[in-house]
């Protein structure tokens, strides 16, 4: 990886790496971006989340140039440089991954590095070197010399993400960079990720995998229905959704009865012999079931926090009729 370093600036007031106004996009009369908002501060990682169509591949098409948005769209700068007006500087400034890959099968993965060496300018010299760099760090040294028909779907996808890094960008967008990839080679993306903020590069990234924007990113927006239907850190979108509970389980019934009767708001389950009692998980709201259960002299044989998880939070903001109580939109801004 190129040597450059800038100062790690992950927080919000840092200039925004992307800053989006009122983007709009419509295919024939079907409108797929109906208004999107998005500031993505320098140095962070931002991760698009939304259900297959919403349009996450879209507005990263859109920001990194290669599809145009509606004549009404608002505002759009990458980089610090104006969409409409400068397509060509923010073309350099970025490095994107598309959905699909972009690599070349018929030739080897050495080859496919070469060529975006080319691409970008560099020299011979200086092309090798950096194509050698990238193969290694993607762990594809072994297999630079085979054709790139003959890799794994993970292999593919790590040769892509190494030819994306070949011109050092300082944006990158990446739509769905670890579909299709097995648990360790995931794990080892997401190094890969993290290790490039920490060079003050800002990541752009669309997932399928909560669990991915969970790990990997500072902020998350949700798309669905052309719009963002919630925006936050994931802690804070969290928050917004119902289902936090404390359960306790008894193995004495009749402990399990008193229990029940001492916690009202308890939901009891008579088989299992648990309760389900509504809370944020909070030391405070913990305290008070402890305090029930002490007063009424009472023991439970386990006692787990249960937090909403992002999996909640998809469901939540992405039902199939696509409403989102007002509520809950408030909530995650
Ligand atoms: N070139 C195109 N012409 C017409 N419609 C398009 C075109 N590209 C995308 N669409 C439509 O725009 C909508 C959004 O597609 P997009 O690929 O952005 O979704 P996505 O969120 O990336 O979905 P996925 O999770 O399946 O990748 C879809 O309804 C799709 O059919
Ligand atoms: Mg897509």
């Amino acid at each position: 990886m190129p040597a450059t370093v800038m100062n790690t600036t992950r927080n919000a007031t840092a200039a925004p790496a992307v800053s989006v106004t009122g983007l709009r996009k419509s295919y024939g009369d079907k409108t797929v971006l109906d208004g999107i908002d998005l500031h993505i501060p320098a140095g962070s990682i931002f991760a698009l989340l939304g259900p297959n169509g919403a349009g996450k591949t879209t507005t990263v098409q859109i920001l990194s140039t290669l599809v145009s948005a509606d004549a009404d769209s608002g505002r759009v700068r990458v980089a610090g440089h104006d969409l409409a007006t400068d397509p060509q500087a923010i073309r350099a400034a970025i490095g994107v991954t598309g959905q699909f890959s972009a690599v070349d099968g018929l030739i080897t993965g050495e080859e496919n590095m070469l060529l975006m060496a080319d691409l970008h300018h560099l020299s011979k010299k200086e092309g090798r070197r950096v194509a050698a760099e990238l193969l290694e760090r993607f762990d594809l040294t072994d297999a630079a010399k085979k054709p790139a028909s003959t890799y794994s779907g993970g292999m593919k996808r790590r040769l892509d993400i190494a030819m994306t890094l070949v011109g050092d960008p300082r944006i990158i967008f990446l739509d769905e960079p670890t579909t299709g990839l097995d648990p360790r080679s995931r794990h080892t993306m997401w190094g890969i990720i993290r290790e490039l903020v920490r060079d003050g590069v800002t990541v752009l990234l669309t997932t399928q995998y909560l669990e991915e924007a969970d790990e990997l990113a500072d902020r998350i927006a949700v798309l669905n229905n052309g719009r963002i239907a919630a925006e936050g850190t994931a802690e804070e979108l969290k928050r917004i959704v119902p289902g936090g509970h404390v359960r306790l389980r008894f193995t004495d019934p009749d402990a399990y009865r008193s229990a029940a009767s001492a916690l009202q708001v308890a939901t009891r389950d008579d088989e299992a012999l648990s309760l389900s009692i509504p809370s944020d998980g909070s030391q405070r709201e913990l305290r008070a079931i402890l305090d029930r259960l002490d007063a009424a002299g009472i023991e439970a044989d386990e006692l787990t926090v249960h937090t909403p998880d992002l999996d909640d939070v998809f469901f939540a903001l992405t039902d199939t009729t696509g409403t989102v109580p007002a509520q809950t939109q408030e909530n995650a801004r």
